[in-house]
């Protein structure tokens, strides 16, 4: 949710700051703008309504026509303050001279401006922001210093934020500081570098420097300095990115997404790759020792969106072959439900970007109640990792599509290597069975692969049911973890009205929605329940459903089952990384179809940074 960008160098900054901005569009946004100083040193602020083509048309000829070196830019998700041009950031004080980017939301933003307007300041948007960058202009015009006018805001704000700040007085400088949403910073050649996520700095550098919250950044002469809320200097680690360019691009596909639902078997294997030495998981990066595995009374799973469906899949795996006590909460439900623990509990928060405000307000919940915590998350350096006690990173590589497929499937191999860690250690799964199961999982990428050579077939059957406005997902245990995934990726981004139901439930009551137009797909590859979905898919047809099926290779079907995609078999407990992928391709082919922006559908953000 909204991007930010900076840059101080030797070239103009506007083409360097678009650029940057078309990396985070994935993010979600519905305006966008820049600052730059130009080169009689004045701050020149330019911001549209809707995309960054409108940006870029507003800016001229790729840029060129403000001239200066020093900038920042802003992609904004409307959250104070409707999406327009007026609320659109860059915002500034009355005379131009400080301006400001953010993410995020000051929650105290109206006491604040109440306190501004009695000292004589006037509001022109409805927006959060202003009243952040009036509160540094406030500030600085108190204590004439830019560092001292930042540290100000931080203990008056209360909220979440990443600011970037250019000041008049300054123009070769570049302030910045956040809390609770992401800021990275890159340095190249005398050049220096800000921005939201690492995509917009990859063109220039893969060393970068991590923000902390509350550490503030000063960009000037090449050189990034990062200070204290006292205002003293401090040292940040540098990280070097491992992935490149290429990871961040198209790569030839028409989408994103579809090239992120091919890069799964790497996905799978590289997380793989990751834990397993020697033929045995290894967790000492993850820092989870046995002695807390063997403590461990039961396991609470926190996610949002897909990544709470890879909980429940998690859920499943953990409890049947671990015989441990796992329950799997919407982040967004845990927090405020005043949950009982025992204290022995292992809470798990599990989020692709590591930012996701839900599953951040679930962690520090369970940390409040004094539970040990493990973060299941993609993007190095997240929040979510910074604040776990462990940290199981998965190796699905940057994901820029809005909807998730490699960085779920990733998710899914870290429940199945703790579950059978948890197995081994806690002696539920015999030596034997441990070594089955890896290899089993080991199996897995070139399974994935397999399916996908298959598209076409799943690309047909999208065009053939394209004109559907109703469509249930239907499974038992496992299968219906994997239903609720794929009606969660079909929703997304066909806007195709879906819902997935555990098969025997469907008869409560949510039957009667069942008429002649309704596709409902089964889905069924645990041998022992395919016969009762089966019966279940039955029960639909008779009542005029059309129906389809998924099925694992093996699995019996009745022939009136009708159109059934065949996946290859797997242990039980793995398919739904199998079952999944189908889903994802029908979903994605059935966005196409219907003409949708298949990697930034409508209202979505692909960082959900509010609550
Ligand atoms: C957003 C996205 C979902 C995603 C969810 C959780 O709502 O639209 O696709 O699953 O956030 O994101 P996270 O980064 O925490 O995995």
């Amino acid at each position: 949710m909204c991007g930010i960008v900076g840059y101080l160098g030797k070239k103009q900054a506007v083409p360097v700051l678009l650029d940057g901005l078309t990396k985070l569009e994935y993010r979600g946004y519905d305006s966008a703008g820049l600052a730059v100083v130009n080169a009689i040193g004045k701050i020149e602020i330019i911001k549209a309504h809707g995309k960054l083509t409108e940006l870029k048309k507003k800016v001229k000829s790729c840029g060129k026509t403000i001239k200066g070196l020093c900038g920042i830019g802003h992609t904004r998700w409307a959250t104070h303050g409707v999406p327009n041009e007026n609320n659109a950031h860059p915002h500034a004080n009355d005379d131009g001279s400080v301006v400001a980017v953010h993410n995020g939301i000051i929650e105290n933003y109206s006491e604040l401006k109440e306190k501004l307007i009695k000292r004589g300041y006037t509001f022109y948007s409805e927006t959060d922001t202003e009243v952040a960058t009036k509160l540094v202009d406030y500030y600085y015009r108190k204590y004439g210093e830019p560092l001292r006018a930042i540290s100000e805001f931080a203990f008056r704000v209360r909220g979440s934020y990443a600011l970037a700040v250019l000041f008049g007085d300054y123009p070769n400088e570049i302030y910045a500081i956040r809390k609770d949403c992401p800021m990275v910073v890159g340095l190249a050649g005398g050049e220096c570098f800000l921005a939201s996520d690492v995509p917009a700095l990859l063109k220039y550098t893969r060393d970068v420097y991590y923000v902390d919250n509350l550490q503030i950044t000063r960009l000037k002469q090449g050189k990034a300095e990062f200070f204290n809320l006292d205002r003293e200097m401090l040292s940040l680690p540098l990280t070097h990115i491992d992935w490149d360019l290429k990871a961040a691009e198209k790569d030839g596909f028409e989408h994103y997404m579809l090239k992120e639902i091919h890069e799964q078997p790497a996905a799978v294997k590289n997380t793989l790759n990751c834990y397993l030495k020697n033929g045995k998981i290894d967790f000492s990066e993850v820092k989870l020792s046995d002695e807390t595995v063997k403590s461990t009374g039961s396991v609470i799973i926190c996610g949002c969106g897909s990544a709470y469906h890879a909980g429940v899949v998690m859920q499943y795996v953990m409890e049947d072959l671990c015989r441990i006590p796992v329950r799997v909460e919407l982040a967004s439900e845990f927090r405020y439900r005043n949950p009982v623990v025992a204290g022995n509990e292992l809470f798990v928060a599990i989020s692709q970007s590591g930012e996701t405000a839900d599953t951040i307000a679930a962690l520090r919940e369970a940390k409040r109640l004094g539970i040990k915590t493990l973060a299941v998350v993609n993007v190095y350096g997240s929040t979510i990792a910074r604040e776990s006690d462990f940290v199981f990173y998965t190796k699905a590589g940057p994901e820029i599509s809005v909807a998730t497929t490699k960085a779920y499937s990733a998710q899914l191999i870290a429940g199945y290597l703790l579950a059978l860690k948890y197995g081994v250690v806690r002696g539920t799964l015999t030596d034997e069975n441990y070594r089955a199961l890896l290899n089993e999982l080991c199996a897995l990428p070139d399974k994935i692969s397999e399916i996908l050579k298959e598209q076409s077939a799943v690309q047909q059957f999208a065009s053939e049911t394209v004109n559907r406005e109703n469509v249930f997902f239907i499974g038992r245990g496992i299968d219906y973890a994997a239903g609720i995934e794929g009606s969660l990726k079909l929703k997304e981004i066909s806007y195709i009205h879906s819902e997935a139901y555990a098969a025997g439930e469907l008869k409560h009551g949510t039957i009667s929605l069942i008429e002649s137009e309704t596709l409902v797909i089964g889905v069924l590859t645990q041998d022992k329940l395919a016969e009762k979905t089966a019966g279940n898919l039955e029960e639909v047809k008779s009542r005029d459903a059309s129906i389809a099926v998924i099925a694992a290779e093996g699995v019996k079907i009745p022939e009136s089952c009708g159109k059934a995609v065949v996946i290859p078999c797997t242990d039980g407990h793995f398919t739904a990384s199998l079952s999944v992928i189908p889903l994802q391709l029908y979903a994605y082919y059935l966005s196409v179809l219907r003409g949708n922006d298949v990697d930034k559908p409508r209202n979505l953000a692909k960082s959900v940074t509010v609550e």
